[in-house]
C-alpha cells in the first residue's frame, strides 16, 4: 500500500482548512462570511439573485422582472432584460483591460500564442461577420466540431454575438454521433477546423463532418473551415468556405445582437438513461451570471490570476470555465491541445510553470492517470505559482486527492471539489475556498443562493448523518437548463417527474455526514461516469446491437483505478457464441465499431459473450446482478426470479 492510501484512510474525516495566507486574501474569508452570504438567499432568493444580476452583468435593458414561475417547472430568470453574452465576455472589458491577455495558447508541438482582450475582439468580430455574411442569423443553431485552439472559444463567441445559438460537438465524437446531434437540432451550418493534434496523430475533423454529411443533415448549408492541422482536407463548392478566405475583407467590428434574457445561448447534448442523448438548453442570462459568481466564490477569481481548466470545449466544463466564466470575468485562460503525456507525463506541469498558472482545475481520472506515472514529473517543475486547485466530474478518492494536496499542492493550495451538471450550468457544491475546511472526497457544501437537499423516496428531506437518499435542487436557480430541444416532456419527466414537479432530481445519490457535508454516492439510473465523461448504457448497448452479429448486449459499468468507470459489454451475438480466436476477432471489431457508431470514450472495456441474458420472467434484465458479476463479486443476490439461472455461470465467464 502506498503512503498516499495508508494516508488517505487515517485522514479521511480529517478538515483541511485553507492556510492564513489564503484566507486573508479570499474572496470570501470566513464561515461567517459565507454563512451570511448564505442565509441573505434563503431570505430572499429572488432578491439575492437579481442583485448579483444587476451588479455583475452589464445589460443594454435592465430586467424589472426577476424571476417567472407561471409555468413551472419551466422557470425563467431576468426575463424582460436584454444583453449580449459575447459583449460581456469582451467588450466591456476592452477599455480598462484590451491589452490584457485574455487566451494563453499552447499546441502539443509547443508552439504557443497569446492573444488580449483587444485581439479577440478582432477575431469574434471578423468571425461573427462572417457567420453574417453566409446567412446565419440569430436563433439558428449552429453546430461547432472544432480541436482545443482558441478559434473553438471564437466560434461560440461569434455565434453568441450575433444570437446564433451553437450546439458544441466533442471532437471526439464519431461521424455517426455528430450526424445525430446536427439532426436532432436542424442546424443550419457547422464550423470545424481540417484536424486536431493529440498525442502526435492528426484528428481529421473536417473527413469526419464529410462523412456525417454524406449521411443526412439536409439542414446544413454551410461548412466553415478553420485552418489548423494543415491536412489534406476535400472542400466541397458552395458548402464548404476556409474562415480565412470568408474574413478577408470583412469588418473588424461587429455590433453585438442584443437579445432577451431568456434566449438560448446554446445546445449542450449529454447522456441519460435512453439511447438517445438529450440536447441540454441553456439560457443567456441566467447562465451567465451563474458562470461568473462560481468564478468569484469557488475559484476565488482575482484580475491577475492565471487559469487552467483543462476540459474540452466539447463538455460543460469547458464552455462554463474556458469559453464563458473566465472571460466574463476578464480573466486570462489557459488552452492547451493535446496530450497529458506529450512529450512526458510532465506536460501539464511544464504548463503550470511555463505559463505560471495560479488555479488549476482537471478531473480526478486525470490526477489518477498522473499519479500513477510517479512525482518525479511534477518535482521537476517549480509549481509555486499555484494557489487553489480544483476537481470535476466524478467522486475524487481520497487516495488521489492526498496526492493532488502534497505533490502538486505542497499542502497550501486548498482544494476545490466541484459537484455541478450538463444541466446545473454552473457549480452547485463545492467548498468556497477561503471561507470552507474541506474533506477529501466530499464535495462539502452548497453555494450561496442554491437549495441542495437530499431526500428519501417521499421526497421528504433526510436530516439523519450518513443515510443517503436523492441529491435534489429545491428552488429554481439562475443557469438551471431551460428544456430538452424538442423534448419538452422529457424535460418535465426526467428532472420533475419523480417528486411532482416540486424537486429538480440530479439523478446522483447522496449522503449528507454530521457536519452537513455532501458525499456524491454515484448515478442512480443508467449512465455511467467513465473518464468523468457521462455516457448511457443503453447508448453503448444501442450502438452493439447496430452490428450485423449482434444480437441483444447488456452494457454496465465496473470499478477501475483509472477511469473511474469502465464498460463491461454482455453480447449475445447470432448462431453459436464464439470461442478462442473468433470471440477476439469479433471483440476487436466490436471495438472498432463502437468507435465508428459513438467514439472512442465509449468503446468497451471488456466485452463477454453469452447464450442469453439473465432475465426475469416477466423479461426484465437483471443489471443488478451484471453490475456484480462485472466486479467480480460473490453472487450473493437472490437469483430465484431468474428464467434460466444456468446462465450465471457463463457470465462469470467460467464456461
Ligand atoms: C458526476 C460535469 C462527484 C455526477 C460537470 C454528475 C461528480 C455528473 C462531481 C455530471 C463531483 C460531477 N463529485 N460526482 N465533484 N462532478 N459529477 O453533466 O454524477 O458531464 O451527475 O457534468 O458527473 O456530469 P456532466
Amino acid at each position: 500500500m502506498s503512503d498516499h492510501k495508508i494516508e488517505s484512510i487515517l485522514t479521511e474525516d480529517r478538515l483541511f482548512p485553507p492556510s492564513d495566507d489564503f484566507r486573508q486574501h479570499a474572496n470570501i474569508k470566513s464561515r461567517a462570511d459565507y454563512d451570511k452570504l448564505r442565509t441573505e438567499a434563503e431570505q430572499d432568493h429572488e432578491g439575492f439573485w437579481a442583485k448579483l444580476a444587476h451588479t455583475e452583468i452589464s445589460w443594454s435593458k435592465d430586467f424589472t422582472k426577476t424571476l417567472d414561475e407561471s409555468k413551472a417547472p419551466h422557470y425563467s430568470w431576468f426575463t424582460d432584460g436584454e444583453l449580449n453574452v459575447s459583449y460581456n465576455c469582451i467588450d466591456r472589458h476592452l477599455e480598462k483591460n484590451g491589452d490584457k491577455i485574455a487566451i494563453i495558447f499552447e499546441g502539443e508541438k509547443g508552439d504557443t500564442r497569446n492573444i488580449t482582450f483587444k485581439e479577440l475582439h478582432k477575431e469574434v468580430c471578423l468571425f461573427a461577420n462572417a457567420l453574417k455574411a453566409k446567412g446565419i442569423k440569430k436563433g439558428d443553431r449552429i453546430v461547432i466540431y472544432m480541436p482545443m485552439t482558441p478559434e473553438a472559444v471564437i466560434a461560440m463567441q461569434g455565434c453568441a454575438r450575433i444570437g446564433a445559438i451553437h450546439s458544441v460537438v466533442f471532437g471526439g465524437f464519431s461521424a455517426e454521433s455528430l450526424k445525430d446531434r446536427i439532426e436532432d437540432a436542424t442546424c443550419k451550418a457547422v464550423i470545424t477546423a481540417d484536424g486536431g493534434t493529440r498525442g502526435g496523430k492528426v484528428i481529421k475533423l473536417k473527413a469526419a463532418c464529410d462523412e456525417a454529411l454524406a449521411k443526412g443533415c439536409a439542414s446544413i448549408e454551410t461548412v466553415f473551415v478553420f485552418k489548423r492541422a494543415g491536412n489534406n482536407v476535400a472542400m466541397k463548392d458552395g458548402r464548404d468556405a476556409w474562415v480565412h478566405d470568408l474574413t478577408a475583407g470583412l469588418s473588424e467590428e461587429c455590433e453585438p445582437e442584443w437579445v432577451n434574457a431568456e434566449h438560448p445561448l446554446f445546445l449542450l447534448y449529454t447522456s441519460g438513461s435512453t439511447g438517445k442523448p438529450k440536447g441540454i438548453q441553456h439560457s443567456s442570462a441566467g447562465y451567465l451570471i451563474n458562470c461568473i459568481m462560481t468564478m468569484k466564490w469557488v475559484f476565488d477569481i482575482k484580475e491577475d490570476d492565471i487559469f487552467w481548466c483543462t476540459a474540452d470545449v466539447g463538455w460543460i466544463t469547458g464552455h462554463s470555465y474556458v469559453a464563458y466564466g473566465p472571460l466574463a470575468n476578464g480573466t486570462t485562460t489557459v488552452i492547451y491541445e493535446g496530450a497529458p503525456t506529450v512529450p512526458d507525463a510532465g506536460r501539464f506541469w511544464d504548463l503550470v510553470e511555463r505559463h505560471k498558472i495560479s488555479i488549476f482545475y482537471t478531473a480526478p481520472t486525470a490526477i489518477r492517470a498522473l499519479m500513477r506515472l510517479g512525482e518525479d514529473f511534477p518535482n521537476r517543475h517549480d509549481l509555486s505559482s499555484l494557489r487553489l486547485l480544483g476537481t470535476v466530474g466524478e467522486p475524487i478518492n481520497p487516495e488521489a486527492w492526498i496526492w493532488y494536496n502534497k505533490v502538486i499542492g505542497k499542502e497550501k493550495c486548498p482544494i476545490v471539489d466541484t459537484w455541478w451538471q450538463t444541466e446545473t450550468g454552473a457549480h452547485i457544491i463545492s467548498p468556497v475556498p477561503g471561507a470552507i475546511d474541506t474533506k477529501p472526497g466530499s464535495c462539502t457544501l452548497p453555494l450561496p443562493g442554491i437549495a441542495v437537499d437530499v431526500v428519501d423516496e417521499a421526497g421528504e428531506s433526510i436530516t439523519e448523518p450518513d443515510r443517503g437518499g436523492y441529491l435534489v435542487i429545491s428552488k429554481p436557480w439562475p443557469s438551471m437548463l431551460r428544456t430538452i430541444w424538442g423534448d419538452e416532456q422529457r424535460y418535465v419527466d426526467t428532472y420533475w417527474g419523480k417528486f411532482n414537479n416540486r424537486l429538480y432530481v440530479a439523478g446522483d445519490s447522496c449522503r449528507r455526514d454530521k457536519d452537513g457535508y455532501f458525499w456524491i454516492m454515484g448515478r442512480i439510473d443508467d449512465v455511467l461516469n467513465v473518464s468523468g465523461h457521462r455516457l448511457g448504457t443503453m447508448e453503448v448497448e444501442s450502438a452493439l446491437v447496430a452490428h450485423e452479429r449482434v444480437v441483444e448486449s447488456a452494457v454496465v459499468g465496473r470499478p477501475d483505478d483509472i477511469k473511474g468507470e469502465a464498460i463491461f459489454a454482455f453480447v449475445v451475438i447470432k448462431g453459436e457464441r464464439p470461442t478462442g480466436a473468433d470471440a477476439d476477432a469479433l471483440v476487436a471489431d466490436l471495438r472498432k465499431w463502437v468507435t465508428k457508431e459513438i467514439g472512442a470514450i465509449a468503446k468497451p472495456d471488456d466485452i463477454r459473450f453469452t447464450d442469453n441474458l439473465p432475465k426475469t420472467r416477466s423479461g426484465k434484465i437483471m443489471r443488478r446482478l451484471l453490475r456484480s458479476i462485472a466486479r467480480g463479486e460473490e453472487i450473493t443476490q437472490d437469483i430465484s426470479t431468474l428464467e434460466n439461472e444456468e446462465i450465471v455461470k457463463q457470465l462469470q465467464g467460467k464456461f
